[in-house]
């Protein structure tokens, strides 16, 4: 397995990203964990220093252990990670000045294309290349030779073939240097990847370590009816059968028929023992009235934690909490710690209930990105239809609800959600769109039915199309086909007479319209 080394670049995930196409197994650690003893006992293949914020020039500033340097396996620096090389093996940084910083696209020219690092890499005589550093290398180390320059890095691809230690300045994992990847494959290849890392030695390795973690212990796990929840749920399952128990808080506020499938798919299909906490009542008495998005998310979180608490400490003997993190939240907290500077939605979660609680964490999906899951969900047997699921939010149909949240509003929100939903599939949309629903607006408007008057319900329906859900574009339905959702929600649902389709993109807007 490979080892990046973070040294806090806001890109360091793309790096492991690039590795996982190439089939390769790495993990991303903080430097600050990564220290001789964890090296040793890491024992890598190779070795990859991120970018980074900080500068070299500065005393303190974040360094891998000596002993990287001596272990005897190929390593690659950026953009930061170059730099700390040069400096660690008697090269001279200087720290930046504006005429030598440089910031976004440049080309870098080859000196030398024999490095097998660059092998194929420069097609067109130039490459190029995504810049973001303010400090250069002004002599490179003893043992190095420049392969490739820059206007503003005269040093952009050196390397000490002898030692297999390669730096560049830029950033070959981010999408505006187009052809990165080829890099990396050069500098696995060189490393002896064989690129053999599938889904299903994942599988194993992860049972094989739950095993260890757990022992004979007893493992309680919250449900959501979500992907990650759910696959991490099964996991657990295979590796320690009955040791697991899932808690499913059912707050009452998810999609027609979402709680009876969830709780049939995991007693009736997998056998796993499981609670059903069903406390419609409670989360949606304690809602009603309520339309501060804020206080809705805050009401569901404390509630939420309240009745997990309740039902866990039925499970006796209990030690361990499994959770679904997944890989992007694990890099955010390091990345970017301190976090964002401001709250547009405050998230609910469990954050702080192993604590409250004394349990230890189990967290088997710490390495892998979302599509990772879902290619494990498949290697575990959950049905496509459940892992290709829309994602949805923790505080569910309450944030799309707008205004005041009645049992009358989530009904109807309920109904005309399936409708259009049952619309999606049916032209054969689904998989293309990141997330659809439906929200329900707080107004009634007049319309005519028959030769009545109605004063019913607006809706507002949206779908998005989006990578991560940090940017999305409305998703562009033909306006036979909203038309035809139109009438159906206001034929087929008693409680709405208006239909509109929302075109906001984020940004400007938010996903969900709370
Ligand atoms: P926004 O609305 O912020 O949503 O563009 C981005 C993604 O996050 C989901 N979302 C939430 N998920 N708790 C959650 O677990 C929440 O409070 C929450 N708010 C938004 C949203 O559905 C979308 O996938």
């Amino acid at each position: 397995r490979l080892l990046i080394i973070d040294f806090g670049s806001q890109v360091t995930q793309l790096i492991a990203r690039r590795l996982r196409e190439l089939k390769v197994y790495c993990e991303i650690h903080p430097y600050q964990k990564v220290t001789d003893a964890f090296l040793a006992d890491f024992a890598p293949q190779a070795i990859i220093f991120s970018g980074g914020p900080d500068s070299v020039t500065r005393e303190g500033s974040p360094r891998p252990p000596k002993s990287a340097y001596t272990l005897g396996v190929p390593i690659l620096g950026i953009c930061y990670g170059q730099q700390v090389m040069m400096q660690d093996l008697g090269g001279l940084i200087e720290a930046g000045q504006s005429h030598t910083a440089e910031f976004g696209r440049a080309f870098v020219t080859p000196t030398d294309t024999r490095l097998p690092l660059l092998e194929g890499w420069f097609a067109e005589g130039r490459e190029q290349v995504w810049m973001s550093h303010g400090d250069h290398v002004s002599r490179i180390a003893p043992g190095f030779e420049v392969y490739g320059t820059s206007p503003g890095a005269p040093f952009a691809i050196t390397a000490d073939v002898s030692r297999n230690f390669y730096a560049v300045q830029f950033h070959p994992e981010v999408h505006h240097t187009p052809r990165g990847a080829k890099l990396y494959e050069n500098f696995v290849r060189l490393a002896g990847f064989t690129g053999d890392w599938t889904m299903a030695s994942y599988k194993d390795d992860a049972i094989a370590k739950i095993r260890a973690q757990v022992g004979d212990k007893q493992v309680i796990c919250g449900l959501s009816g979500g992907v990650d929840s759910s696959v991490a749920a099964v996991l657990i399952h295979e590796a320690i059968g009955d040791q697991l128990t899932c808690v499913f808080v059912d707050h009452g506020l998810m999609r027609l028929n979402e709680a009876d499938e969830v709780v049939s798919m995991f007693r009736d299909h997998y056998n796993i023992p499981l609670i059903h906490a069903e406390e419609a009542d409670l989360f949606i008495g304690a809602l009603e009235g309520v339309s501060d998005p804020e206080v809705k998310r805050k009401t569901i979180g404390k509630l939420f934690i309240d009745v997990f608490q309740r039902e866990a400490n039925k499970i006796e003997g209990a030690e361990f909490l499994a959770q679904g993190t997944l890989y992007p939240d694990v890099i955010e907290s390091v990345s970017f710690s301190g976090g964002p500077s401001v709250t547009i939605k405050s998230h609910h979660n469990v954050g702080g209930l192993p604590e409250k609680m004394g349990l230890k964490l189990v967290e088997p999906l710490r390495e892998l990105f979302k599509d990772e899951v879902r290619a494990l969900g498949r290697e575990l047997g959950l049905p496509e239809s459940f892992i290709g699921r829309h994602p949805f939010p923790g505080p569910g149909l309450a944030i799309r609800c707008p205004g005041e949240i009645t049992r009358e509003k989530l009904e109807i929100l309920r109904k005309a959600d399936a409708v259009y939903i049952d619309q999606i599939r049916k032209h054969g949309l689904y998989d293309e769109i990141w997330q659809a629903f439906v929200a329900i607006l707080p107004v009634r408007t007049v319309g005519v039915m028959g030769d009545g008057r109605t004063y019913d319900y607006a809706c507002a329906l949206r779908a998005v199309t989006s990578v991560d859900g940090m940017t999305a574009d409305y998703y562009p339905f033909s306006h036979d086909f909203l038309g035809e959702t139109a009438t159906r929600i206001i034929n087929e649902v008693k409680g709405i007479n208006r239909v509109t389709y929302d075109i906001t993109s984020k940004p400007p807007g938010t996903i969900e319209w709370e």
